[in-house]
């Protein structure tokens, strides 16, 4: 039963100097002391991008950077929120006025979701205030998932506050579903991955239902993330939206060209399951149904027979209703493709051949190349870091999270760690202001970690 809700240790703080320092602050900041406390990690996805949103499973693992919270319940309905980096300014609010603006993805917005989640959960009476002292250690804006894990931390702080606990993955449902109040279409993988990462192992994430299946990386191969310094926020600009559109309407017209009933027909994966084919055959089916030339609204309208304005209206997301060309080819191209090479990935690792590690990394430099080219979610910065990781040892090298900025992930083995990660400090980020004063928290070798968890003072 324990391993179902989100476990919750009991420890001594002498032995935690962070959680010790975290309270010191949070006793001068509100002159009382924290409750508890709460740790939700950031994410590397190995393999599998742009894809859960479309039904499929991805790869990921939990790092050791994370979000950790300091909370104390009040008996007001007053929140207030600090963060230890001064960068983000203090906030308070009355929890029976919260209103999430989406024009502006400002950090404690991220906290207001997920406490929205649990709140409409419960749905019990008028929400209750509390104190909350923040600290972060995912570089923010760079692929690894730090809004996930500030909203994942949130739900958790606001379910302990509130007593109550609930099973791993309706927590990680919930947040999911909770984030979409920014205004990005996300798919499930952060916050699966938040709450169900295990110390040592990756995830298959699967959905509908949601599940995880360990899944043990070769030995021999370290695997490094680095930071390309672009920042990218994919609650500030469109470009996500846009592709989960995208998917969305290639959904809807390969529907409508094999007879299914295409407005009940909303993911890439549901036309494969409904069709009974592989994703080989889905493949073929792409080139059979879409072309290569972007897509206007009103031909997507007339191939489905509605107006552009019930298009526009129906089926498209808030920030993408003046988007006038889409690529449909490329993107559902991408999809099934990336959706096969997971599974390849997982079986790779589970059959562990002599030669796993170059087969693995070169699963994740077709994945870079699928993204870069089909679903144009890289940058010119992360493609030359992706070359620079290959040509100092990675045997793969990928873009990872949403792409547009962010990090890379390389798998590099191990007794050519050392060396590699002299050289590519050298090359990408010595000579370069903005970078080599990231440098720090942009390259480093990475574990697989544990899941979010709650802490009390023993
Ligand atoms: C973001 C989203 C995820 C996923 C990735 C791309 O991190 O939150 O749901 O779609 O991008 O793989």
């Amino acid at each position: 039963m324990a391993a179902d809700v989100p476990p919750t240790l009991s420890i001594q703080l002498v032995e935690e100097p962070r959680l010790l320092k975290l309270k010191k602050l949070f006793v001068s900041k509100f002159e009382s002391a924290p409750k508890f406390y709460v740790r939700a990690p950031g994410r590397v996805n190995l393999i599998g991008e742009h894809i859960d949103y479309c039904g499929y499973a991805v790869l990921p693992m939990a790092i050791e950077q994370d979000i950790l919270i300091a909370a104390e319940p009040l008996s007001t309905s007053f929140i207030h929120l600090a963060n230890t980096n001064p960068f983000y300014s203090d906030f308070s609010i009355n929890a029976n006025t919260i209103e999430i603006d989406q024009t502006k993805p400002l950090w404690h917005n991220y906290f207001l979701c997920g406490f929205k989640g649990i709140e409409d959960h419960f749905g019990l009476g008028s929400p209750s205030g509390m104190n909350c002292l923040i600290e972060g250690t995912i570089p923010p804006s760079s692929g690894l998932s730090s809004s996930s894990a500030l909203v994942c931390c949130a739900a958790l702080v606001t379910l302990m506050a509130k007593e109550k606990t609930l099973p791993k993955v309706e927590m990680a449902e919930l947040c999911a579903k909770s984030e979409r109040y920014i205004g990005t279409e996300g798919g499930g993988m952060d916050q699966s991955i938040c709450f169900l990462a295990e110390k040592g192992t990756a995830k298959l994430i699967e959905f509908n239902p949601l599940r995880a299946t360990d899944v043990r990386l070769p030995s021999g191969a370290a695997f490094v993330i680095a930071n390309s310094c672009v920042e990218m926020n994919k609650a500030a600009t469109s470009h996500f939206n846009i592709r989960v559109m995208e998917c969305r309407l290639a959904t809807k017209l390969l529907a409508k060209s094999r007879g299914l009933d295409w407005k009940a027909t909303a993911k890439l994966q549901d036309v494969q399951v409904k069709l009974k084919l592989s994703l080989e055959e889905m493949l073929i089916v792409v080139e059979d149904v879409f072309h290569p030339e972007p897509y206007t609204t009103e031909e997507i309208g007339e191939y489905l027979g509605i107006s552009s304005k019930e298009l526009r209206t129906q089926i498209l997301s808030q920030n993408t209703q003046d988007v006038t060309a889409f690529k449909l080819y490329q993107r559902a191209k991408h999809v099934y493709s990336e959706a096969a090479r997971v599974l390849e990935f997982k079986k790779i690792c589970e059959e562990a051949p002599d030669n796993a590690v170059q087969l693995l990394g070169d699963l994740m430099n077709q994945s870079h190349a699928s993204c870069k080219d089909l679903y144009e979610c890289s940058c010119p910065e992360l493609d030359r870091l992706v070359d620079i990781c290959r040509q100092f040892g990675a045997v793969g090298s990928r873009l990872t999270g949403a792409g547009w900025g962010g990090c890379t992930v390389s798998m590099v083995p191990e007794n050519k760690l050392e060396r590699f990660l002299a050289n590519v400090k050298e090359a990408y980020y010595k000579n370069n202001n903005q970078r080599s004063t990231l440098e720090d928290n942009s390259l480093f070798a990475t574990n697989p970690g544990g899941g979010a968890m709650g802490f009390f003072e023993a």
